[in-house]
């Protein structure tokens, strides 16, 4: 049987409606991948934070923190779509898995500090591919100013922009302040532009300083460009993305930290900006990592490759054969799509009540894939569906790759683990096998 609550750092959570994290994650917490020498997520914050040298390093201690300080605090609606229980991990109703190292930003404010740097690991539901996992890190970095020396940042400016002279590199920025992404009413404009110009001309020397032994090579110029985004707690709010092979690849959010955010740290006298960097997006483009688990392989064939400090390309070795297995199955009869009243197995007593009245979500799906799985799968893809015409009643059909990282995988221990995942869907999804 499940136990009431959990436990963790001799702490305890008891279980409520909400309780969603299952024991895979849990797992996950000691793991600290951004802490781990010659990591090279770890690589990577270090290189960041040597590039942001005079800003303060911070490690926060526990990925649990309460739902007040990863949303409520920072002005999420309680409608917003990262709460729900698909998209995020909740130990109960008050305590959750943080969704991003914003929720750290409040109590680092409170510190005093103006200037610093926070790596910790987040976590959120998602689908199964190459580069989503349900675990990954990310850099929160601000600097703020008392507004009573807003005055030195034109200097400041001046001086990283002669830095950043010279530089091959082109930056797209056609972003404009507008009713969508507005100042704040009480904040005088000049000074906000010229944060504003800090952030952009901060973070473009950062990806200068990680993309430009790239550029090089081929003599392109490396691409960034700056776009309008929205987040609660920022305005105005940009996304920083860079074009690499062939694509647009998002980097980066941050904006003009929101004054709400200052008052509630003790510190309504101050302003200025916050990123949010992710570090395996980067260190996959960087280290050319071709697959998000392998972060959390212990295979010495990858960790021996990286040395701190360095950004080295990945060889990689020799990659054993995929083996991938269907399962097609009847989404549970919801009030919505109920036709006509055939007895469907969706109605047991042993459903799980968070899961069995609500629509089939993928999240749910991949949750109980991985859970079961663990890193044996490579990806979950929806590859058919159907609506039955007479009952009204639909199917979809999953394609479930396997692939283990150092070795072979039989087709009896593959089918194996597709049996157990199947047993699990059924009973906690209420959907019925075709
Ligand atoms: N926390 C945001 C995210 O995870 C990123 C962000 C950080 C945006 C700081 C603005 C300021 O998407």
């Amino acid at each position: 049987s499940t136990p009431e609550s959990y436990k963790y750092n001799g702490i305890t959570y008891p279980k409520d409606s909400y309780s969603n994290v299952p024991s895979s994650i849990l797992d996950k917490l000691d793991r600290n991948l951004h802490l781990m020498p010659s990591h090279p997520i770890s690589i990577l914050r270090q290189i960041v934070e040597n590039h942001f040298n005079d800003y303060k390093a911070l490690i926060p201690s526990s990925a649990i923190v309460s739902v007040k300080q990863n949303f409520d605090e920072l002005g999420f609606p309680l409608n917003h779509p990262g709460r729900s229980l698909t998209d995020s991990y909740y130990l109960n109703k008050e305590y959750m898995l943080r969704t991003h190292t914003s929720s750290h930003e409040i109590e680092s404010y409170k510190k005093g500090l103006n200037k610093w740097l926070l790596s910790a690991d987040v976590f959120r539901r998602d689908e199964i591919d190459s580069s989503h996992y349900p675990v990954f890190h990310q850099m929160e970095g601000t600097h703020i100013w008392l507004n009573s020396e807003l005055n030195q940042l034109n200097e400041l400016n001046k001086n990283l922009e002669n830095q950043l002279k010279n530089i091959p590199i082109i930056i797209e920025d056609e972003t404009k302040i507008s009713n969508s992404n507005p100042f704040q009413s009480h904040h005088n404009p000049i000074y906000t532009e010229q944060i504003i110009k800090h952030l952009k001309n901060s973070l473009n020397s950062l990806i200068f300083k990680l993309f430009g032994h790239h550029t090089k090579s081929d003599g392109e110029p490396l691409r960034v460009r700056w776009i309008e985004a929205y987040f609660p707690f920022t305005t105005p709010s940009y996304e920083v993305e860079v074009f690499w092979q062939g694509e647009w690849l998002e980097l980066l959010g941050c904006g003009v930290v929101m004054q709400k955010t200052l008052d509630q740290s003790g510190v309504s006298d101050k302003s200025g900006w916050a990123f949010g960097l992710g570090l395996e997006r980067l260190s996959m483009v960087l280290f050319s990592i071709p697959d998000i688990r392998l972060f959390w392989t212990s295979d010495s064939r990858f960790l021996s490759q990286f040395k701190q400090g360095e950004i080295t390309t990945f060889q990689p070795y020799s990659k054993f054969p995929p083996c991938y297995k269907d399962m097609s199955f009847w989404l549970p009869q919801t009030d919505e799509n109920r036709h006509e009243s055939t007895s469907s197995s969706a109605g047991g007593k042993t459903l799980n009540p968070m899961t069995s009245q609500k629509q089939f979500h993928e999240n749910d799906y991949c949750e109980i894939v991985r859970d079961v799985v663990g890193d044996l799968i490579e990806s979950v893809t929806l590859i058919d569906e159907f609506t039955h015409p007479k009952t009204n009643r639909k199917s979809k059909c999953y394609r479930l790759n396997y692939r283990h990282m150092d070795r072979n995988l039989s087709n009896e221990e593959v089918n194996e683990l597709q049996n157990k995942v199947q047993a699990r869907v059924v009973e906690e999804m209420g959907i019925e096998m075709r």
